[in-house]
């Protein structure tokens, strides 16, 4: 924190994303600000605040024309401004092809391994292609220096690199995929595949989670591109331009606000048992996702159901609740998601529910938006926590529940097909698709030694501690700066 504190407090520091840190919403007289669900803001929140600088975003959720006028260009946060959003504001049309269309019914299942077919249209390519200019517009008009430093995040602006290096030949551009990339086969499906990758290309380093993704994005060069690809320095050379290819696993604040940890982990579990209508010594289990068919949440509801056709003893002892944050709903494969999951909610606390007494129902939905501090008591309260993604660039929901877990209890049941699976191996590691195995993990969990649970818990807080989201991004922004020096040395010939 205190490089980017230090260091950056004067550079001229860019962040481009598609959704954006605050939502101002109008409700009646009252303007409400609100935090979007999403592992990209709840990431590079922190470093904003610590570095300041401006974040140019979509202005998605604030449609309403007086929050336009008021809140096109804001500080925030709003009760201690570090930082400005500057809100690029797009027609439905425009949201429609670029948003919904390409980016999230076309990259979005054809980087994840979900068995969702991409679809690709060019009306949306084109609004894509046209957005992505936009926001090219914004950072150049932002820009108050010829070379700033500007940090292009996730799939939505795979374009905007090369747009800003022709701008701006200047710029340090960090990229970084929030998300998977698949093997060259896979992306073969795009239409147009090489466009998307000479974008990218436009960066000065670009960033994945996993040494994996790196490889994978290489390989897919190599396949499509006429490009010189550098295997040992991990490096691509593409029309006259050099990128730098690494990984930096992304992480989440450390410490974490002490506001979030000040509840006693008694009294969150006794507010979240009243809020349940749980007895005194229900088990829970806790799964907070946004309502997407990439994070398993069927398969997780399968693995309940299994646990306690296994192990009758649980059946009105347990619950998992699961927080599903509404997202992209008006997509129609969102919209099938969603139905499917309630329908196996309803099915499966049918057969296992109360059947006539006053028993807890084995699975709680709760499809609505939660904010840090709801989520968090339920981390503090929960006797584990259900990570069960079909794939994953990261999944922070597994570190934010080790970062709320300061009475080092608590067991973390992890998919194996997330990045965060790298990196914490104490966590009880499934595969999803193994309905048994989940089970398994969810029975052990449930009965694992209070010794065991907190050794396994000191491990991962020592790995979140160490490697927070600070050091996610002074990773880049350090390799960034000894870029800059290396070409400011030839320049000048020194
Ligand atoms: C993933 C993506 C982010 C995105 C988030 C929420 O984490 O990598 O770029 O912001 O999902 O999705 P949404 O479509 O609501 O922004």
């Amino acid at each position: 924190r205190a490089i980017l504190h230090g260091e950056l407090r004067g550079d001229d520091v860019i962040v481009v994303s598609n959704r954006e840190p605050y939502i101002h919403q109008r409700r009646g007289e009252r303007i409400e600000v609100q935090q979007p669900a999403s592992g990209l803001v709840t990431a590079l929140e922190p470093i904003m605040r610590a570095c300041s600088g401006t974040w140019i975003a979509h202005g998605s959720g604030s449609a309403d024309r007086e929050v336009v006028d008021r809140h096109d260009c804001v500080g925030v946060p709003p009760e201690n401004p570090a930082y400005k959003i500057r809100r690029v504001w797009l027609s439905a049309e425009e949201e429609a092809g670029y948003y919904y269309g390409f980016a999230n019914e076309g990259l979005w299942p054809l980087c994840h391994i979900a068995h969702v077919r991409p679809i690709f249209r060019s009306s949306d390519w084109a609004h894509y292609v046209a957005v992505n200019r936009k926001f090219a517009r914004s950072v150049v008009a932002e820009a108050r220096t010829k070379n700033p430093i500007v940090l292009v995040q996730d799939y939505h602006l795979a374009l905007l690199p090369r747009m800003i290096r022709k701008e701006m030949p200047e710029a340090t551009v960090i990229t970084f995929w929030h998300i998977p990339w698949p093997n060259p086969e896979s992306f073969a499906i795009c239409p147009w595949r090489q466009e998307i990758l000479a974008g990218m290309l436009g960066s000065s380093i670009l960033g994945f989670h996993t040494q994996f993704h790196c490889n994978n994005f290489v390989d897919t060069v190599d396949r499509f591109m006429e490009a010189r690809v550098d295997r040992e320095n991990f490096t691509v050379s593409f029309g006259g331009k050099s990128t730098a290819v690494r990984r930096y696993p992304i992480s989440v604040d450390w410490p974490p606000d002490p506001a979030l940890l000040a509840k006693p982990v008694e009294q969150c579990a006794a507010d979240m048992r009243a809020l349940n209508n749980f007895p005194a010594g229900h088990r829970f289990c806790i799964g907070v996702d946004r309502l997407d068919y990439t994070k398993g949440i069927l398969e997780r509801f399968r693995a309940v159901e299994r646990l306690l056709e296994l192990n009758p003893e649980w059946i009105g002892k347990f619950s998992l609740i699961q927080v599903a944050a509404p997202t992209r709903s008006s997509i129609d494969e969102y919209q099938s998601h969603e139905a499917q999951v309630r329908a196996l909610a309803i099915r499966i606390n049918e057969r296992f529910g109360r059947g006539g007494r006053d028993l807890p129902l084995p699975i709680v939905l709760k499809v609505e938006h939660h904010d840090a501090g709801q989520v968090y008591e339920y981390y503090r309260a929960a006797d584990c926590c259900f990570v069960s993604s079909l794939h994953d660039g990261m999944n922070l929901v597994a570190k934010e529940f080790v970062a709320a877990r300061d009475d080092e209890r608590g067991v973390l049941i992890l998919s194996q097909f997330t990045g965060a699976a790298r990196e914490l191996p104490e966590a009880l590691i499934v595969n999803p698709y193994d309905t048994d195995q989940c089970a398994a993990a969810l029975h052990l969990a449930l009965t694992m030694p209070v010794d065991e649970q907190r050794n396994r818990m000191r491990l991962m807080r020592g790995l979140v501690a160490e490697f927070n989201v600070y050091r996610w991004a002074g990773r880049m922004l350090l390799d960034a700066a000894s870029m800059r020096q290396r070409s400011h040395l030839v320049e000048t010939g020194g």
